[in-house]
């Protein structure tokens, strides 16, 4: 989730460019850079680290005058680690150019062009696409027919913008699954990844729409899609600079929410074979190579991420047939744990720096075989481990872990496929059918979101219950103990999450009217009736209970409770993670009512990095 702005106009395109960047600073980046074209002449500056630091190295260069036009990006690391020759923008012969999304098909686009002598200084996939339009701009294309050649070429998640030195006086744009805008201002037009770039310029927002190019100059706006001029609506926002950071959201939290169908579309971009069912991770052919000789999986982790470990588990054992054992990072590291050669150890972090999980993966490292998922190009974890999967979640602003949790379990789901494949544990019809459904996901997520509302209403009946227990067995148990931590830690309501067949075992004495029980039932037998019979088990004793099921209608028949909130199905395995959604939306709500600050709440860090 990168930062991108761009200008076209009269005044001073830098000083616009980087008070741009800089409102784009809560998508998080660990490099940074800008063009500015003055004339036929690309000036282009980079340096890793914050804003600041690009600031710095710019106020230390000598520059005549001020230049009406260019691009500027802070990166988000998903492709190379974050160096300045990794960062943006990517120059090419005449180009400078930027990119916000994943190339899928970088590698073979790579090798097709250091055969026409390109000379590649980076890691990235974006470099691929500066050295592409440069040839075809060489080749004696029109800016915009070369940009179009260009993503014809291109496969994968773009927002580009490219400014060519033969061409002064226009910024090229194209868009596919990354969000970009486009400021209306007078006498100047500007180009970002997100409307708080050009806030302080406009208030007239042109969104542009998937397949769409543009050639923006200060004077014009020229939109095509499909080779066809299309004209896009003229917006006017009115939110203030904040608001528009939470696009609009009242919190960071229920846009993290909200933005889970596209960032699991983007951690699954590029990665999935649905035709021969196989998973494309060059990151992990260590791991395949020593994959037959594993005897056991441990995953460590913290709070949330712990969860998505539990989860995992399923996907693992069942996928390809390891042992998986499932600890507390801090309480791993205090332990032998007996790791050999022949042991995995899975170190799962959104943030990478969390002490205790990085404290745990030090005590597996040069003992067994190390991966790390993570959600941070080049955090200390990924450091550590001997191998990295990345979730692409972008930056999680938001205290409270939501989209990163929902990526982790895909990436989790990926790895039990890769493993089951190398290990030959797994037919290939099924692992296809396993494909099959993950590429349904992001859109079951984006149905599953419209529950809000109803979820909305659930909250407002329960939220000043003092006391809610968060029932479920098999794979729901982890999604339940994962709605009860987002509930305590942003509505600071007690929350407990339980195996709903242990509940006879002592926490029904908990039970009676005043405790809501939220019961997270999977239609997958023979669980489901099971879960059934434990849900009987509270209502005879007086809870009101509210269930989350990916159940039918004629499933539930009979069954009364205080809120029935229903998510698509899409398969057994894939049902935690959208029966997850309305948990988290329910945990946002109640924390609303009771007035307690949602993104930051009390006592709690995004990262800890204390024992
Ligand atoms: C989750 O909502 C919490 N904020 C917390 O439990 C978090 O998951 C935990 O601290 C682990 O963080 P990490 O994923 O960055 O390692």
């Amino acid at each position: 989730m990168c930062g991108i702005v761009g200008y076209a106009g009269n005044r001073d395109a830098l000083s616009i460019i980087i008070g741009g960047l800089e409102s784009l600073e809560y998508r998080g980046y660990d490099s940074a850079g800008v063009s500015v074209l003055d004339g036929g002449t690309i000036d282009t500056t980079r340096a890793t680290g914050k804003l600041s630091e690009l600031k710095r190295v710019l106020a230390a260069k000598k520059r005549d005058g001020s230049a009406p036009l260019g691009i500027g990006h802070t990166r988000w690391a998903t492709h190379g680690r974050p160096t300045e020759t990794n960062a943006h923008p990517h120059s090419a012969g005449r180009v400078s150019l930027i990119h916000n999304g994943i190339i899928e098909n970088y590698i073979p686009l790579r090798a097709m062009l250091e055969e026409r002598g390109c000379v590649f200084l980076s890691e990235t996939d974006t470099e691929v696409a500066a050295h592409l339009l440069n040839t075809l701009l060489a080749d004696g294309l029109k800016p915009l027919d070369a940009m179009r050649a260009m993503c014809a070429q291109v496969k994968g998640s773009y927002a580009f913008l490219a400014i060519d030195a033969h061409h002064p006086d226009r910024v090229l744009v194209a868009k596919n699954s990354t969000p970009i805008i486009i400021g209306r201002g007078e006498g100047e037009n500007l180009i970002a990844s997100d409307i708080p770039a050009v806030l302080q310029h406009t208030r007239r927002i042109v969104v542009l729409e998937d397949g769409d190019l543009a050639e923006v100059t200060a004077s014009s706006v020229y939109v095509e899609n499909r080779g066809a001029e299309v004209v896009r609506k003229e917006e006017t926002i009115a939110w203030d600079p904040i608001t528009a950071q939470k696009g609009g959201f009242k919190h960071f939290m229920l846009k993290e929410i909200h933005d889970q169908s596209r960032v699991v579309g983007d951690t699954l971009r590029g990665r999935m074979s649905e035709h021969d069912g196989s998973v494309k991770l060059p990151e992990l052919e260590l791991l395949r190579e020593r994959a037959h000789s594993l005897k056991r999986i441990v995953m460590v982790a913290c709070g949330t991420a712990w969860h998505a470990c539990l989860e995992g588990k399923f996907f693992i054992e069942e996928f390809a047939g390891i042992p998986c054992e499932v600890d507390y990072a801090s309480e791993f590291r205090y332990r032998s744990g007996l790791i050999d050669n022949d042991t995995l150890v899975i170190a799962v972090s959104q943030s990478g720096e969390t002490l205790d999980t990085l404290g745990a993966l030090e005590c597996a490292s040069g003992k067994g075989l190390t991966l790390a998922i993570c959600n941070v190009v080049g955090a200390s974890i990924c450091r550590k481990a001997d191998m990295v999967l990345y979730t692409h979640a972008g930056p999680e602003i938001s205290v409270a872990s939501t989209k990163a949790f929902t990526t982790q379990l895909v990436a989790l789901q990926l790895l039990a496929l890769f493993l089951a494949e190398a290990r030959s544990t797994m037919p290939a019809a099924a692992r296809r059918n396993v494909l099959r459904a993950m590429v349904e996901l992001p859109a079951a997520l984006s149905q599953t979101i419209k529950i809000d509302s109803e979820v909305a209403a659930v909250a407002k009946k329960f939220f000043q219950a003092r006391d809610f227990l968060f029932l479920g067995r098999g794979r729901c148990y982890p999604i339940a103990l994962e709605g009860a931590l987002k509930l305590k830690e942003i509505s600071y309501i007690h929350a407990e999450g339980y195996p709903a067949g242990e509940m006879k075992h002592g926490p029904i004495a908990l039970i009676d009217e005043s405790m809501p029980v939220v019961m997270v039932l999977q239609r997958e037998k023979p669980l489901f009736e099971k879960t059934l019979s434990n849900l009987k088990e509270v209502e005879a004793r007086g809870a009101r209970v509210i269930v989350v099921t990916d159940a039918t209608d004629e499933d539930m028949q009979g069954i009364v409770t205080q809120g029935m909130i229903r998510v698509p199905f899409v398969s057994h395995e894939l049902s935690p993670i959208l029966l997850n959604i309305p948990l988290q939306l329910l945990a946002y709500h109640v924390a609303v009512l009771n007035g307690t600050d949602v993104d930051l709440p009390r006592n709690l860090a995004k990262s800890v990095t204390v024992e």
